[in-house]
Formats: structure tokens, C-alpha cells, sequence
């Protein structure tokens, strides 16, 4: 496996996966963000794929093509992405169909979206937690392959509630990776079984 992990912030989730020894090949991020000081200051190489636009404008399709397309130069053979923030269109979901994984701050289906953390503790919920799952193209919606719980502190405010999260994303992520890695999760009959 030759694995690359796609990211836009503070790498927390890919210093883990580098320190557990997961075979990181590459880490692209769509902007400078932390995560590209994590990734050299861990010796892995990393590409930016700079994404010029956070507007209406923004071509997803070529940005997808492109981002693809550096993904197969670099004989990358599956996907992890880890606090990316784009959406990634058809090109890239058909050219790596079944092989991208995504880590979510939520119980999916519960809260997806980009203010999981916010919004579950604007609904008021007494526990939330995380999902690692096969990424489609529908965003937050592939098959789920691990989840925790996290229980909400009535003190908690988001930041508090996702730090706490994202210590559980850092182990469940890694656990994830290596059962693939050690043939415990075959992706492809999780991928073939949610289409049936
Ligand atoms: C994680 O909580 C991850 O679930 C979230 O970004 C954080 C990345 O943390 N991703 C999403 O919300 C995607 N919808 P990190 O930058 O510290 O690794």
C-alpha cells in the first residue's frame, strides 16, 4: 500500500499516523497549513496543491483532475484524508473509488457537514463522538467502517469538545488503517456491499 493523506490543518490526525508507522508516502494539502510543517518536520513528502479559489468560482472538477492526477504520479494507491477541506468531485472519486478513507467528528449520520462538533452541541446531544468510513462523493455518507463515542461535558464549547474528539480520531484512525493494512477490513467487499 502506498498511502497519502490529504490535509488542511493542524496535521494532529497525520503526526498520529506517521508516529504509529503507517506507511505514509505522501501528504497533500490544498493550502500552507500546519499540516505541510508536520509533514516535513516528519521527513514525508508532501505536495501543495494549492487550491486558488474558496469562492463560487472554484473549478472542483479540474481541482479534482489535477489532484488526481499528482496522486497517480506518485503511484499512490489509497487515500486518507485527514481534516481536508475540500470537497473532492467525480474525477477524484472515480479514479480512487473505494480506496478513501475520511475521519468525521461526528456519529454519522449524525451531524454531518463542517460544524459537526458545533452542531451537536447546538442540538443539545449528551454524546457524540467520531467516524473513520469510505469517502463517496457524497460528502460524509460512504460505509462506515469505525466509530466512537465521546460523551459531551456540559462545560464543553467546541473547541474543548473537538480536542477531545480528535484524541479518539488519532487512535481509532490508526486502528482502522492497520486492520486494512493487515487484511481484517477487505475496502473493496465494504465498498461492493454498500452498493448492493
Ligand atoms: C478532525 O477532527 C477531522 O475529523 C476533521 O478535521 C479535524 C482535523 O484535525 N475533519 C472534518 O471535519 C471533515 N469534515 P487535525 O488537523 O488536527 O488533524
Amino acid at each position: 500500500m502506498s498511502l497519502a493523506v490529504l490535509a488542511s490543518g493542524t496535521g494532529s490526525i497525520l503526526a498520529a499516523m506517521v508516529e504509529a508507522d503507517l506507511p505514509v508516502a505522501l501528504v497533500v494539502a490544498d493550502r500552507l497549513c500546519p499540516a505541510v510543517r508536520c509533514a516535513v518536520s516528519h521527513d514525508v513528502e508532501v505536495l501543495v496543491v494549492q487550491r486558488e479559489s474558496f469562492g463560487a468560482d472554484f473549478d472542483r472538477v479540474g481541482y479534482s483532475t489535477v489532484l488526481a492526477d499528482r496522486l497517480t504520479d506518485h503511484a499512490v494507491t489509497m487515500v486518507a484524508m485527514a481534516g481536508f477541506g475540500t470537497i473532492l468531485g467525480q474525477p477524484f472519486h472515480d479514479r480512487f473509488a473505494g480506496r478513501v478513507l475520511n475521519t468525521h467528528p461526528a456519529l454519522l449520520p449524525a451531524f454531518p457537514g463542517w460544524h459537526a462538533v458545533r452542531d451537536a452541541l447546538t442540538a443539545g446531544v449528551g454524546v457524540t463522538g467520531c467516524t473513520v468510513h469510505l469517502a463517496t462523493l457524497e460528502v460524509d455518507a460512504g460505509p462506515i467502517l469505525a466509530q466512537e463515542e465521546v460523551p459531551v461535558w456540559p462545560d464543553d464549547d467546541e473547541a474543548s469538545l473537538h480536542e477531545r474528539i480528535k484524541v479518539v480520531e488519532r487512535r481509532l484512525y490508526v486502528d482502522t488503517l492497520r486492520s486494512i493494512l493487515d487484511g481484517e477490513i477487505l475496502l473493496e467487499s465494504v465498498f461492493e456491499g454498500a452498493k448492493s
